[in-house]
């Protein structure tokens, strides 16, 4: 394994997306992670927003599967829905990762039927050379090569999400 974004690098981007997501949501809003990989980006992220923001602020998670080991299989289903109704709510849609956009995509899409005042997403990392679908990713950690990655809520196999930095898996 090999670092591709240290810790330092990581914490220091997080705290800039916190300080834009913060300046755009004014209202309370809704955010959605993705599990399992967005998870610790989430947890951080919110750790770094304004204190006055938190009290105006929910989170629910979704869960999605298409991968089995490094291999994407193409098929995105369901695995757990939303408790919270996004109905007239500001959601934000967070992932660790966007590979093929498949996820993120089905994700809007469920999400986009149940008429939200407005739909956002963000992502820790975008390897947006391998995209198949088009979907907006509208704050960014970083933009990566296309190589698979394991940490921050990333895995291999469901190993190596809990690492602080961002590796590639050689
Ligand atoms: P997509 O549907 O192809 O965009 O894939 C998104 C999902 O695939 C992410 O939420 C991850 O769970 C997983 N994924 C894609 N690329 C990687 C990688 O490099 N490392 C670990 N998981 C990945
Ligand atoms: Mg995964």
């Amino acid at each position: 394994m090999k670092v591709l974004i240290d810790r330092e690098t990581v914490e220091r981007r997080i705290g800039e997306l916190a300080v834009e997501i913060a300046a755009d949501y004014l209202e309370a809003p809704l955010f959605v992670g993705i599990l399992t990989g967005a998870a610790q980006f989430m947890m951080a992220l919110i750790d770094r927003l304004p204190e006055e923001m938190l009290a105006k602020l929910d989170y629910d998670f979704v869960d999605v599967s298409s991968y089995q080991g490094t291999e994407n299989t193409g098929q995105v289903v369901l695995v757990k829905d939303l408790t919270i109704a996004v109905e007239g709510r500001d959601v934000l849609v967070i992932d660790g990762i966007v590979d093929t956009g498949r996820s993120l995509d089905f994700v809007l899409d469920m999400i986009c039927t149940r008429r939200p005042h407005s739909l956002k997403t963000c992502a820790l990392l975008d390897k947006s050379a391998r995209r198949a679908l088009q979907v907006p990713v509208d704050y960014c950690g970083f933009e990566i090569e296309d190589a698979f990655v394991v940490g921050y809520g990333m895995d291999y196999d469901q190993r190596y999400r809990a690492l602080h930095h961002i590796a590639i898996i050689e």
